[in-house]
């Protein structure tokens, strides 16, 4: 298996970003395939951390970077988070990055109808990253989505915009919003078109000639299995699949190219937005695990919400997703720890379930089933090899490999792109 995937196995915020970027030496090419500007991830690098929303992980190794049709992209967040990467010594050019010509625009309507839809919802919202990535996306399904390839064609793009904006201004005057003017955002679109389309192509046919030539690829995801529109904890969750088999149409490959699908997931669980989350812990352990692994969202801000390893879940994200092997993070979150949990599967009632049920009244009623096992004192932040690791951390991630019924094929013990300890090369297969 020449390809590899990257996936998040829980919520998202595993650490994705680490493990693309860690992972990229290895590879010729980096290529997301769905999300947008919601996905967050961090990259340390010595004393230089890159936050990335829409740039491939891989561009900081000096790989090729390539957004997919799969992605939604924002053209001003894209400049904005190039022109931020520039300020950092990284300079990213058509060289460097390739745009999908065909994959469709988040544009400044969209973020507006994603913020009135969340007001008002009110309780009932789903804490979206307000950027408008669900909006796009319907869309996009919806067949009257504008696409990089549209700022070519200013006449194309003049009519489109007329037929989203009858759609998107009766919506957002319906929730009392501000509705937008054609021409001035006609204007804003053709002023950032210069920009735009010099990174833009059918990087499908780019794709084929790389997997032709036996070059390596290597898919970055965004967000996570517990987030995907199908397999996810629906309605709380982002509106794009997020499962590998993605991968391949999101960049105009076949599916056989996918290759090894390398699930990442933390040693315990976070979630940022609202909805279920049954091992969720309300007390003092759960603040200190938000505290210990710096748990606040790339892209909100927000204190993300901190819990046990929920085994049965990232086993449900395995069969779903396809996952070959998981990465696992942020054990060094755990050292000190004396006693550490981890869910088995579920109880609602007296039914014990092996996984997590689909209808949202279920999932809420479903009790997390527990086994504990003994924490370690050592520390393990910056491990590089099994033999730094106390036996418990081992004992630990050997019981997360058997509950999940997935290998650790790489594990990561802090930030910094090097503190990682590969166990099997998912790119040997
Ligand atoms: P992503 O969205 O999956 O790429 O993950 P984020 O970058 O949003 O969040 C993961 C956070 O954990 C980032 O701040 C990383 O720098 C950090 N991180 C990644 N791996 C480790 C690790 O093994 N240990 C610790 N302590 N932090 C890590
Ligand atoms: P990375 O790639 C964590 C969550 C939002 C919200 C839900 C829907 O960094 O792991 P959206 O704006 O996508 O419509 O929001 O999905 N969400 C993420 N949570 N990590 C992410 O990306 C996320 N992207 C979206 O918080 O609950
Ligand atoms: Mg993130």
């Amino acid at each position: 298996m020449a390809n590899v995937a990257v996936i998040g196995a829980q919520w998202g915020d595993e650490g994705k970003g680490k493990v693309v970027d860690w992972l990229a030496s290895r590879a010729d090419l980096v290529v997301r395939f769905q999300g947008g500007h919601n996905a967050g991830h961090t990259l340390v690098v010595g004393d230089e951390t890159f936050k990335l929303s829409l740039l491939p992980s891989g561009l900081v190794r000096g790989k090729l970077g390539i957004i997919g049709n799969g992605v939604v992209v924002d053209p001003e967040a894209l400049l904005a988070e190039i022109d931020k990467v520039a300020a950092q010594g990284l300079r990213v050019t058509p060289d460097t990055l390739r745009l999908a010509e065909n994959a469709t625009l988040i544009l400044p309507l969209h973020a507006a109808l994603d913020r009135a839809r969340e007001a008002a919802r009110g309780d009932r919202r789903i804490g979206t990253t307000g950027r408008g990535i669900g909006p796009a996306y319907e869309d996009k399904v919806a067949r009257r989505a504008i696409r990089v390839c549209d700022l070519a064609e200013p006449e194309t793009l003049s009519d489109k915009l007329g037929e989203l904006l009858r759609h998107h201004n009766t919506l957002l005057a319906g929730f009392g919003a501000p509705t937008f003017d054609k021409a001035e955002l006609l204007d804003r679109l053709l002023a950032l078109a210069p920009r735009i389309l010099p990174f833009a192509e059918p990087v499908w046919e780019r794709l084929d000639e790389a997997r032709r030539a036996g070059r390596r690829i290597l898919f970055e995801g965004a967000q996570a299995v517990m987030l995907d529109v199908d397999h996810g904890t629906y309605p709380f969750v982002t509106s794009s699949n997020t499962v590998a088999a993605t991968a391949a149409a999101g960049s105009g490959l076949g599916p056989s190219a996918v290759g090894f699908v390398l699930g990442i997931a933390k040693a315990y669980s976070t979630r940022v937005g609202a909805g279920p989350f049954p091992t969720e812990l309300a007390d003092a352990t759960g603040q200190l695990l938000g505290d210990r692994g710096h748990e606040f969202g790339t892209v909100t801000g927000r204190r993300r919400r901190c819990g046990w390893f929920d085994a049965a879940l990232v086993r449900q994200a395995v069969k779903v997703g396809g996952i070959h092997g998981l990465a696992l993070t942020k054990l060094d979150v755990l050292d000190g720890l004396p006693e550490l949990t981890i869910g088995t599967g579920y109880r609602i009632g007296a039914d014990a379930l092996p996984h997590l049920p689909a209808a949202p009244g279920a999932q809420a009623r479903a009790v997390p089933i527990y086994e504990s096992m003994e924490g370690w004192s050592a520390s393990t932040r910056g491990a590089r090899s099994w033999a730094e690791l106390p036996a418990q951390a081992i004992k630990y991630v050997r019981r997360i490999e058997e509950l999940t019924e997935a290998p650790v094929t790489l594990l990561s013990t802090s930030p910094e792109r090097d503190d990682t300890i590969l166990v099997r090369d998912p790119f040997e297969g």
